[in-house]
């Protein structure tokens, strides 16, 4: 990419000189035939420049999904997998299955897992390290639950989280990994978005966290996305924020001419920064 983050004295990333990413998670949607359709309809879009995008199907999904992108510049990813490269693990896919669906992504700790399917920040670790040891590009989802942001401790809950899922990743294995920030209470149709002033606040702090876990350099390039009801209405503003990097997006990502739509509204705002 040639727009590549640039550090300010501070540190932080300066808007319009970093890459912006933009994903969709189609959670439980879409067997194949659906898939592909939709697929269909997202491969031939290109997005300017400083903007790289990325899906994530379900895994029965992935091979075809990976297959009709495999020409365009749609990163696919998978939603979740098992840290173990085979053995009897019923019901789990690996590392290297994804990989050979022609994936690269691998989305890892999203809340729904961590919620509904017991996950923990040692098994979100074993999998992030798991999924760098073939190669793929690991997109770590921390969030602060509903009862974690009332009691005010939503930054020691996300400095755990993270501190956890990057125990023993070293610092050229962390320039592969992607951080969303996407509070549980944000997320879904129950879920009312974040206000800016805290994403803004929350993001500065997962940077200084990265910066005492790997250092500065680190810090400076790691991408951090922000998740949770982002809509056509608030993805300019949060992708506006210094320190946010883009967006996960849920459901108004789903159907791609309204994901592609989306891309749009931000490049307008990359080009209209970087020629400020
Ligand atoms: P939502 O989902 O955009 O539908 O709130 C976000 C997510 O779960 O990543």
């Amino acid at each position: 990419m040639s727009i590549q983050p640039v550090g300010n004295a501070s540190g932080r990333v300066i808007m319009g000189q970093k890459n912006i990413w933009i994903g969709t998670n189609w959670k439980m949607n879409r067997g194949p035939a659906e898939a592909i359709s939709a697929a269909r309809a997202l491969s031939s879009f290109r997005p300017p420049k400083g903007i790289r995008t990325f899906v994530a199907p379900p895994c029965t999904s992935l091979r075809d999904v990976s297959s009709v992108l495999q020409d365009s510049p749609m990163i696919v990813g998978a939603q979740n997998m098992f840290w173990e490269d085979s053995g009897a693990w019923t019901g789990e896919i690996s590392a290297s299955m994804i990989t050979e669906c022609g994936a690269s992504m691998v989305v890892l700790g999203h809340s729904e897992r961590r919620q509904h399917f017991g996950e923990t920040d040692w098994t979100v670790n074993l999998k992030l390290r798991a999924a760098l040891r073939h190669s793929l590009t690991p997109l770590l989802c921390i969030g602060d639950t509903l009862n974690e942001y009332e009691f005010g401790v939503s930054q020691e809950t996300l400095a755990r989280q993270m501190k956890i899922a990057l125990h023993g990743v070293s610092q050229e294995e962390l320039a592969r990994v992607l951080i969303a920030y996407e509070p549980v209470w944000a997320i879904g149709s129950a879920g009312r978005p974040a206000e800016t002033a805290f994403v803004s606040k929350i993001h500065t702090q997962l940077r200084d966290v990265v910066e005492d876990i790997a250092g500065r350099n680190s810090a400076v390039r790691i991408p951090l996305l922000y998740g949770g009801s982002v809509s056509k209405a608030n993805i300019c503003e949060y992708v506006a924020l210094p320190d946010v990097d883009g967006v996960l997006i849920g459901r108004a990502g789903w159907d791609p001419a309204d994901f592609m739509s989306l891309v749009d509204s931000v490049s307008a705002l990359v080009s209209s920064e970087v020629h400020a």
